[in-house]
């Protein structure tokens, strides 16, 4: 026999107990049956993916002696009692082709048992033959490469208790009739493909005990009320399209030993009345969007061996409920928001296999004793508050292989050779804690040491690279940012880990350059190189050598001394999403080499000393969505060809020496993504180029869901195990404050076109930008009035007009802008009254100074015997409205001069993010089926 799953086993046996108990010798095979079967094999044909080793099927009716008796076959099972096949099981058999209802297997019609799962049916349909089977009580085609709908044959199956056909391609709904078969215990559907709503009925089959469905990530459906008589043992729903509560009825399930419900869409509270449970084995809930506080009656779950409650949104949680389930191996509570201490209650979970609490707001000390937990193979207590130092004892977790404590605040030295002699150890993360990490291991001849995949040792007050790396080889991941290393890069590096290196960053260091530097790096699969913020001076070992990275996702050698030239590969790479050459000494021009079919995002050349055109072979760049040139010598017209990327949302070209009028679009499909624009310290000249500005939704439609405001312009993830953001950096302009920021978020919206010598009036057209949150036009030669119609632009916050020859009044109607906290037309010809009300009475005179014909308020000039303009909005609408009065309490908090704060603050989160956050997800684990 071919190997059997375990649960065939026992029906077999079952089987053979029934059918056997008044036969004493055994069966021979029924010569019809024997033709069938016979028919059956041969319309197979060698499997391609089996070479070696034949269809089971192969040996039927060959061998000498057992020839004939086909109940002696591999596969047949016979009636003991009546000489029926009644069984068949030909899981993995190697059996290539299609079987379809005509088949001579359906002439077998006292089977029982058929089972063909794991071989390859070459995507034919589940045959509706099977419904001939009236007998047949399992069916199992799991992983057997039939596709299409579950036949409405099945139905005719009344005595079915098991079906499964996990792993086939269905892509349709469960039918309605299956709610009807009466007999069914087992029902596994898990990776189907599965779509529509699942039939709720089948939760009440009055035998069913396993329902199978995870992995069906379009099935909808939600959990019913449950009744006191139900069979249910094990409920697996996890990444599914499943909604709505768990119902309080859940402790009818008196039964009920496994229930996982991960990585779907429940939500509401978990109710309490899951602590009757207390049969069960297995609870997973998590990533869901469960909230209200996690039930303490959970307390009550001594069993459980597995418990997952991570990534919820549940209130006030603490461990206090832990502790009394002792048999725990496998705890994840990470992401819910936790706080407390992990005393006293873990402390009885010394039977843990992993525990992860990582993401969570837990405070206190790492105690000692987690070095006692035999067991553990994975700890994550990332992203908490912890502190105090790493527990000497975590030197006995023999079996621990991935051990998180980044971002923290632990402190103390850490000396690496306490994790040198754990073998299992594959990842070890510390950084961003306050640590000072000692490379105080010795090498011996012959020792084992950790064979790491993942090393983080971040901002660990690291004084040189440590030595112990030189004999890694199975390095995936290397970080070594944020030290204080210093010198030259040794040359033992280039002999590291050279077939699996992907991700190396050694950020934020000191180091000067390359110690004995061949023509190439030698990681030919690295992915994402982070060389930025060093002392790197000399490019031309780097720079060419970078060219030979053919794998190269993100390249980052920002913020060093780089001299030279760019090489002429840099438009060149495959896969390149993000390329930062930002503030260096890079002259010469860009080459002019960015091909069809780039995958580059994010592009800055910022600060160097680039010279020449901007490089018509950008426009290859079809998915580029961020451009900073700015602070360069670029010599070039209007780039209007990069209006035709349709996914460009901020463009820099601010301090080059760009000239030229700007013609109006051609069309009106012109940069409709553009969020960000500034075309500052050039010398553009002519009419504003607000046609083309107008084409961008981003600019026109103010559309803000939370979710927009949570994503930062770039982030990717790279597989399941890590994902890893890049925080966009730039320096925004306004009212004379150049600031860095580390991370802008996808709102904001600027547009920015002073210092340079546009001309004429602002047109009308200005009021369509909607969307707009700063507008500087300041330092150009603007003449005519100030449009009524900026009135439109409702969000915005910063106005600067200054430094033009605007005449006219400031439009009393500018009152209705809520939001506008910085405000300058100064140096101007303007005239008339100052308008009064709302954030204008926050405005101070520098704003206004250098207009002689303007009066009222805060001018000492009075305006005379005419009355000001009162505007049409001021105290009538959003008196008292939340963000108003925020408005103003951040107001006073900043003082005035320092109004930028408000306006970038509420859009930036200035915090210096860790420079890879490590996310825990769980993948598919390959034995979820039985
Ligand atoms: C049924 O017959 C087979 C041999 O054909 C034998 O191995 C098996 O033990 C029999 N079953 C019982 C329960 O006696
Ligand atoms: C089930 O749990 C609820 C809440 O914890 C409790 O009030 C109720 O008495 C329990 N029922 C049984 C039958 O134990
Ligand atoms: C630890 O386990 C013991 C025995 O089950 C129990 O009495 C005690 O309350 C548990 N401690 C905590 C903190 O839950
Ligand atoms: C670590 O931080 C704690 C305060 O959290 C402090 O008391 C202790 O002295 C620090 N230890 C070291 C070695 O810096
Ligand atoms: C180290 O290994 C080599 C070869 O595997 C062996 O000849 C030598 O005796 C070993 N040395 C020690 C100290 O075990
Ligand atoms: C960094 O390490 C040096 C010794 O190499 C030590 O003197 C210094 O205190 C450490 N800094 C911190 C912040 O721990």
């Amino acid at each position: 026999m071919k190997k059997m799953k375990p649960s065939f086993c026992c029906l077999v046996f079952l089987f053979f107990l029934v059918f056997s108990a008044t036969q004493c010798s055994a069966a021979t095979c029924q010569s019809s049956e024997r033709a069938a079967l016979l028919q059956f094999k041969n319309s197979f044909v060698p499997n391609p993916s089996c070479l070696g080793s034949p269809p089971v099927v192969a040996s039927w009716g060959v061998e000498g002696g057992t020839t004939d008796d086909c109940c002696s076959w591999d596969g047949v099972e016979c009636s003991n009692q009546t000489g029926n096949v009644v069984g068949i099981d030909l899981a993995s058999g190697c059996l290539y082709g299609s079987i379809d209802s005509n088949s001579s297997l359906f002439r077998l019609v006292h089977l029982q048992t058929l089972t063909l799962s794991d071989n390859n049916f070459n995507l034919s349909q589940i045959p509706g033959g099977i419904g001939q089977l009236t007998d047949l009580r399992q069916l199992d085609l799991a992983g057997s490469g039939f596709s299409g709908p579950i036949p409405s044959a099945i139905s005719r199956l009344s005595k079915l208790e098991t079906l499964r056909l996990s792993s086939i391609n269905i892509s349709s709904a469960v039918p309605d009739f299956v709610a009807n078969m009466s007999s069914l215990r087992s029902v596994s559907l898990g990776a189907c493909g599965l779509t529509g709503i699942f039939p709720q009925k089948i939760f009440h089959l009055p035998n069913l005990q396993h329902l199978v469905l995870p992995y069906n990530p379009h099935l909808s459906g939600s959990l019913p009320e449950f009744n006191m008589n139900s069979s249910l043992v094990r409920i697996w729903l996890e990444q599914t399209a499943f909604h709505g509560e768990l119902p309080s009825s859940i402790d009818n399930l008196k039964s009920l030993t496994s229930l996982k419900l991960g990585n779907s869409s429940f939500s509401g509270i978990v109710p309490a009345t899951i602590g009757n449970l207390t049969g069960l084995l297995e609870l997973e809930l998590y990533a869901n969007n469960f909230s209200g506080p996690i039930p303490s009656s959970l307390e009550r779950l001594t069993e459980l061996t597995r418990l997952f409650l991570s990534y919820n949104k549940f209130r006030d949680a603490t461990l206090s409920w832990v502790g009394k389930q002792n048999k725990l191996a496998y705890l994840g509570l990470s992401g819910i928001r936790l706080s407390g201490t992990l005393l006293p209650s873990v402390g009885n979970l010394t039977n843990l296999v992993q525990l992860l609490l990582g993401e969570n707001e837990l405070t206190g000390e790492i105690p000692s004793w987690i070095g006692d937990f035999a067991e553990l193979t994975d700890l994550h207590l990332y992203g908490n508050k912890l502190s105090g130092s790493i527990p000497k004892s975590f030197s006995q977790l023999m079996n621990l292989k991935h051990l998180y404590l980044q971002s923290n605040y632990l402190n103390g030295t850490v000396e690496m050779s306490m994790f040198m002699k754990l073998e299992s150890l594959t990842e070890l993360h510390l950084t961003a804690n306050k640590l000072t990490v000692l490379d105080d291991h010795v090498g011996k001849p012959n020792e084992t040491l950790p064979n790491f995949n993942l090393l983080g040792l971040g901002s660990c007050n690291l004084t040189q690279i440590p030595t112990f790396l030189e004999k890694q080889n199975e390095l995936e991941l290397l970080e070594l940012g944020e030290n204080n290393i210093q010198g030259q890069i040794p040359k033992w590096m280039w002999s590291m880990s050279r077939e699996r290196l992907m991700v190396l960053n050694l950020s934020h260091n000191a180091l000067t350059g390359v110690e004995e530097f061949q023509d190439a790096l030698p990681w030919l699969n690295l992915t994402v190189l982070d060389l930025s913020n060093n002392r790197l001076r000399d490019s031309r070992p780097i720079l060419p050598a970078i060219c030979k990275l053919s794998k190269l996702v993100a390249l980052d050698l920002s913020s060093n001394l780089m001299s030279g030239v760019l090489p002429q590969c840099i438009g060149t790479f495959g896969s390149l999403d993000i390329m930062n050459f930002r503030q260096n000494s890079l002259h010469g021009t860009i080459p002019d080499t960015f091909r069809s079919g780039s995958k580059l995002r994010f592009l800055d050349f910022s600060r160097n000393q680039l010279q020449g055109q901007v490089p018509r072979s950008l426009a290859n760049c079809k998915i580029l969505e961020i451009m900073d040139l700015s602070d360069n010598q670029l010599t070039d017209g209007f780039p209007f060809w990069i209006g035709t990327l349709p996914m460009l949302r901020l463009l820099i070209l601010r301090s080059n020496h760009f000239h030229g009028i700007i013609e109006e679009p051609e069309t009106n499909t012109e940069f409709p993504m553009l969020r960000i624009v500034d075309f500052s310290f050039n010398n553009f000249s002519g009419d504003l180029p607000l046609k083309y500005i107008t084409n961008s939704k981003g600019m026109k439609i103010f559309n803000t869901t939370a979710s927009a405001y949570r994503n930062t312009f770039i982030t990717f993830s790279f597989d399941y195990v890590w994902a890893l953001e890049f925080f966009y950096s730039t320096t925004i302009t306004m009212k004379g404050y150049q600031r860095d920021y580390s991370r802008i978020q996808e709102v904001f919206t600027s547009l920015d076109l002073s210092s340079n010598r546009f001309e004429g009036q602002i047109p009308d057209l200005v009021g369509n930008l909607e969307g707009l949150q700063s507008l500087n036009l300041s330092h150009n030669m603007l003449s005519g009035p100030i449009s009524p119609l900026m009135k439109n632009m409702a969000r915005l916050e910063s106005l600067d007009l200054s430094h033009n020859q605007l005449s006219g009044p400031i439009p009393p109607e500018l009152s209705q802008l809520h939001f506008l906290s910085i405000f300058d037309v100064s140096y101007n010809n303007l005239s008339g009254p100052i308008p009064t009300g709302n954030q204008f009475n926050n405005v101070d005179n520098s704003s206004y100074v250098g207009n002689v014909g303007l009066c009222g308020d805060p001018l000492s000039k009075q305006c005379g015997d005419s009355k000001p303009p009162s505007s049409d909005s001021d105290e009538d609408e959003d008196e008292g409205s939340d963000f108003k009065i925020k408005f103003k309490t951040v107001l006073i908090g900043y003082g005035c001069g320092a109004l930028v704060g408000m306006i970038v603050g509420n859009y930036i989160l200035g915090r210096k993010e860790e420079w890879f956050k490590k996310t825990f997800k769980i993948g598919i684990p390959k034995n979820w089926e039985e």
